[in-house]
């Protein structure tokens, strides 16, 4: 029998507790020995939970409890949670986690401390949710160099965006139908920001690169000025709006972001809808492979947690070998980088002016909207900038 503990009883925290204890026989069979959950830490109370014996309030009870041999933490943030991660894993405990505030900022770090004490620190659930990403990062895709990765890596606005295209809903009444399905963070600013998937594609470049890559260093924008507007010129441009995250790798420097793009309806990551995400990863011998599921939602995410809890279970007086250095990634400047820009300026922007400052450009037009709207040919980033910044840009996103 293995002992677990689970820090906070929220919406990931409640499924991680319904996966071990549901699927109770399966997860026997496949770790070897019985999982069972000891004690929840939550600040709340949980009068007729069927769980409510197991709540305490105090970590100490936890830490104090020689018996506990796995702590899993769905507590998100970086505190509480980082002192009671580090303080289990000092302990010799494996930690399974959902928390990608703390893996993209301390992940390193306790994976050091997991390998010092001969324990584990597992965080699948920390990107895409259900989706299994860091694990093939990690073994199946080893040894490939990757190239690139794109993801949708966000189910909140993937699932704003898809209900703003395909029903015309409102921005902050989508918003509230996502947190009310658990899709969003506490505060849902790190979903429609950019900052949630920036967190995650910070881990998987740090993965794939071996470093550490700050998230602060990654250019980050979100949806919030996403408007039925651009989705109207989308349509007409036959093309979908998504929140990507990414990372590549030119002339031996990697490069990141995080911004909404025009998809080609063609791409594999167009037809990606709600709150399903997926990430694309090129390798250089493996090509294209991309992966696909629930990016967000208690059992879903739960069900990749409590994966790790089997793995932490199998490998008691082991460590999984995780290379993620602290030696911090220096990532390349994208203001050098090339690309199409939509742009929207207010109809009586003369078309000479537009195309002195951006080039040769197709415009778009959709009836109804007194607007100059056009396509630029592929331009760098600071560019960009410069001529966007000589006239009253109403919106501008890029092609993918
Ligand atoms: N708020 C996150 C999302 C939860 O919407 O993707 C999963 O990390």
């Amino acid at each position: 029998m293995v002992k677990v503990a689970v820090l906070g009883y929220g919406t990931i925290g409640r499924g991680v507790v319904t996966v071990l204890q549901g699927n109770a026989d399966t997860i026997e069979k496949k770790a070897g020995k019985r999982v069972e959950v000891k004690k929840i830490l939550d600040l709340r109370d949980f009068p007729g939970d069927p769980n409510a014996d197991k709540v305490v309030h105090d970590y100490e009870e936890i830490r104090t409890d020689g018996e506990i041999q796995i702590v899993v933490e769905c507590m998100g943030g970086l505190e509480p949670a980082y002192t009671f991660v580090k303080t289990a894993l000092q302990q010799g405990r494996s930690v399974a986690t959902s928390n990608k505030e703390l893996v993209a900022k301390y992940g390193a770090e306790l994976i050091e401390i997991a390998k010092e004490n001969t324990c584990n620190f597992l965080f699948e659930a920390s990107v895409g949710g259900a989706i299994p990403i860091i694990r093939p990062l990690l073994s199946c895709l080893t040894a490939d160099k990757i190239e690139e990765i794109a993801g949708i890596l966000n189910g909140t606005t993937n699932y704003m965006l898809s209900k703003m295209e395909r029903e015309g809903a409102d921005f902050h009444e989508v918003l509230k139908e996502a947190q009310a399905k658990g899709y969003a963070e506490l505060h849902p600013e790190a979903d429609i920001e950019g900052w949630d998937a920036c967190r995650k594609i910070a881990i998987l470049t740090s993965l794939a690169y071996e470093k550490q890559v700050d998230f602060e260093d990654i250019p980050t924008e979100g949806i919030t000025n996403i408007t039925a507007e651009d989705i109207m010129y989308a349509k007409k441009m036959e093309r979908t709006i998504k929140l990507i995250g990414q990372s590549w790798i030119s002339e031996g420097k990697v490069y990141a972001m995080v911004s909404p793009m025009l998809i080609e309806m063609d791409h594999p990551l167009a037809p990606v809808k709600g709150v399903f995400n997926a990430i694309f990863v090129h390798g250089n011998m493996v090509d294209d492979v991309m992966f696909y599921g629930q990016g967000a939602g208690s059992l879903p995410t739960a069900s990749a947690v409590a994966a790790d809890v089997v793995d932490c279970v199998k490998h008691i007086g082991k460590t999984v070998k995780i290379n993620w250095s602290k030696e911090k990634l220096a990532l390349g400047d994208i203001g050098g980088f090339e690309r199409k820009f939509f742009v929207r300026l207010p109809g009586d922007t003369p078309e000479d002016k537009i195309r002195d400052l951006f080039g040769e450009v197709e415009m778009i037009t959709v009836p109804g909207l007194d607007e100059k709207a056009f396509v630029t040919k592929a331009i760098k980033e600071n560019d960009f900038d410069k001529a966007a910044a000589a006239v009253n840009v109403i919106n501008r996103i890029r092609l993918h």
